[in-house]
């Protein structure tokens, strides 16, 4: 089919929203020069570089083959495509509707119509936070020390007080409330007609694709209401597992270092840029999707997770590891220390800190290996054969052939174990149908029955009774818990003091979901007579076996009197026996 089955706008269209140096960059490595992307040709061999990409002009061409042309003609070659299909394919992936049926051209014009609401909303909230109204987020900001650079490319924005300031607005300029409750924006009254709208006194962070289109918003409270932050729902302009925040922002960055630090949340990424880490993304509290993995490798493959030190942050570190891992990419995990995140520790410690904490970040096998030597210490024999064993069915689990090799190999060097014999244990656990994830149902580190009955009885309290969460709270704090899913439940319940099971469990990962729902039915492990004497036994237990809490303080004071130093090889020891510390007892999984 020639060229001519399009119309001209429509192939505009798709040469606008797609990134054609995103597109050339899952080929082939491009690095900025001048106005130009320059990197090696995809398409014949070359060791210095003669590819050029023109990104304004969406243009590529390469002076040592004379391979050249547009978005088309890119993937019409890479892909081995007729026009048509390398058109089809670029459509569905900007997003651009080719089908000439009524519905998909309905379906398009929805699209269309969410985001003009949802940019006249954007508008809005802008307006709103510059004018008189929004002396409170700005305030709010100034705390919190948003300089104005960052606010103004972030697109920040403020949602004043009020039920239906924004409905009103855009009411008046003809956007029907049925569209704004499509785009989230607003929602229908219960039981009577009308609507309201969804966002109100919060400091707004909106929600952009690549092409820099609002897509979505996230709101913050401005004092300690609940919930802290509301996002839109997953609408026809919006599907959260499928961007990722601040990415618009960074790319440029990321492609220039050639490097993306993946936080968690929207102030994280707002205070790295502020502090020159532009190549910052966040993926919004959750764990990253593959989805957002295949995104972040159109423009590098070298990802850095600086997620908090909690058990949340922890297992979503590991879910991307293994995603990256998949994707072949190098993904490494920075160790902040517990209770602060990205925000808290540039504003504590600084950029160079900073730096130096994404510069030790451990690499998958060695931050599994600590965590691992953690569990099963290495000083003993017996210790050792279990570590080697759980170190195996990490290998089991890298797809890679080569790389799996490397890190046998590493494995046998690190003990002194020829690698035959892991050769050999390993195809014997396949053929015994071991699981090959991480071991399930086992006990917590040690298994220490006493701290689990402990554990299990005051999440059991706090669960069918809410009052009791802040006296707990105000002894314990979530990292008195050892077992992974405890903890998870415990910082949930300490987090939200009068909410209920339905609430707590929103934000929960499966291990823990479970448990709550099972302490929800279950009836007290003690008898009414005897709750408050086991209640205070537990609280005092926990209290006194704090797990490695001090040990992690003493590292950390190492760590910094080593980065004050300037020591870089204790440093990186450091950090690593930090990490191993920050992952302790929460593996039990
Ligand atoms: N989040 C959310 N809804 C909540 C809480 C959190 O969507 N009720 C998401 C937000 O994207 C948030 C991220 O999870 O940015 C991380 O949450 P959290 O660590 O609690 O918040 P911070 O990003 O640290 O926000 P702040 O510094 O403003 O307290
Ligand atoms: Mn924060």
């Amino acid at each position: 089919m020639s060229r001519g089955f399009l119309t001209p706008e429509v192939k505009e269209e798709i040469r606008r929203r797609t990134d054609l140096v995103a597109l050339v960059g899952a080929h082939a490595a491009l690095k900025r020069s001048g106005r130009y992307y320059k990197g090696l040709c995809p398409f014949h061999q070359e060791k210095t570089p003669s590819f050029h990409v023109d990104a304004e002009r969406g243009l590529f061409h390469c002076f040592g083959c004379g391979a050249g042309g547009d978005v088309f003609d890119f993937v019409m070659r890479t892909a081995n495509l007729t026009f048509a299909e390398a058109a089809h394919e670029l459509a569905r992936r900007a997003g651009v509707v080719i089908d000439t049926s009524p519905e998909a051209a309905q379906r398009a014009s929805e699209r269309q119509q969410l985001l003009r609401a949802l940019d006249a909303a954007h508008d809005y909230f802008r307006t709103a936070l510059a004018g008189p109204r929004g002396k409170r987020a700005r305030d709010y900001l100034a705390r919190r020390g948003v300089n104005e650079t960052v606010a103004a490319r972030f697109g920040l924005g403020y949602a004043p007080p009020g039920w239906d300031g924004l409905l009103g607005a855009l009411g008046g300029r003809g956007y029907a409330p049925a569209v704004l409750e499509a785009a989230g924006l607003v929602a229908a009254r219960q039981g009577g007609d009308g609507y309201f709208d969804m966002f109100r006194d919060r400091l707004i962070f909106p929600i952009m694709d690549l092409q820099e289109r609002v897509v979505a918003f996230g709101g913050r409270a401005l004092d300690d209401s609940e919930p802290k932050y509301l996002n839109s729902r997953e609408s026809a302009a919006f599907s959260k597992g499928r961007l990722l925040y601040a990415l618009a922002q960074a790319r440029e960055a990321v492609r220039e270092r050639g490097q993306v630090l993946v936080v968690e949340g929207y102030m994280d990424a707002l205070t790295c840029h502020q502090f020159g880490f532009q190549n910052a993304v966040a993926s919004l509290g959750t764990a990253l999707t593959p989805e957002q993995v295949a995104l972040l490798r159109r423009f590098t493959s070298d990802v850095v997770f600086v997620y908090d030190a909690d058990q949340a942050g922890q297992a979503a570190a590991e879910r991307g590891l293994q995603l990256c891992e998949e994707a072949e990419m190098v993904a490494r995990v920075a160790a902040l220390p517990p209770g602060e995140d990205p925000d808290a520790f540039l504003r504590k410690h600084g950029a160079e800190a900073f730096s130096r904490m994404v510069a030790t970040a451990l690499p998958m096998f060695e931050y599994r290996l600590q965590v691992a030597a953690e569990r099963h210490d290495p000083a003993g024999r017996e210790g050792r054969i279990a570590l080697i064993d759980e170190m195996l069915t990490v290998i089991q689990s890298v797809a890679n052939p080569v790389r799996a090799a490397e890190y046998l190999r590493t494995l046998a060097g690190r003990f002194g174990v020829p690698e035959d014999a892991l050769r050999q244990r390993l195809r014997s656990r396949k053929r015994a149908g071991r699981p090959t994830g991480p071991q399930a149902g086992t006990a917590g580190p040690r298994g220490d029955r006493a701290r689990e009955e402990a554990e299990r009885l005051l999440l059991h309290l706090m669960v069918q009774e809410p009052p009791r969460r802040a006296e707990i709270a105000a002894n314990l704090r979530p990292e008195s818990f050892a077992l992974p899913a405890h903890q998870a439940l415990a910082a949930a319940l300490f987090a939200a003091p009068r909410a209920g099971v339905h609430e707590i469990r929103e934000g929960l990962d499966d291990a823990a979901a479970a448990l709550l729902a099972r302490l929800a039915f279950e009836p007290p492990p003690v008898t009414a007579r005897d709750k408050e004497r086991a209640a205070a036994e537990a609280v005092r237990y926990l209290v006194h076996h704090e797990p490695a809490a001090a040990e992690r303080e003493r590292v950390w004071a190492a760590i910094q009197a080593a980065q004050a130093s300037g020591d870089e090889a204790e440093l990186r020891r450091l950090q690593a026996a930090y990490a191993g510390l920050i992952v302790a007892g929460k593996r039990g999984r």
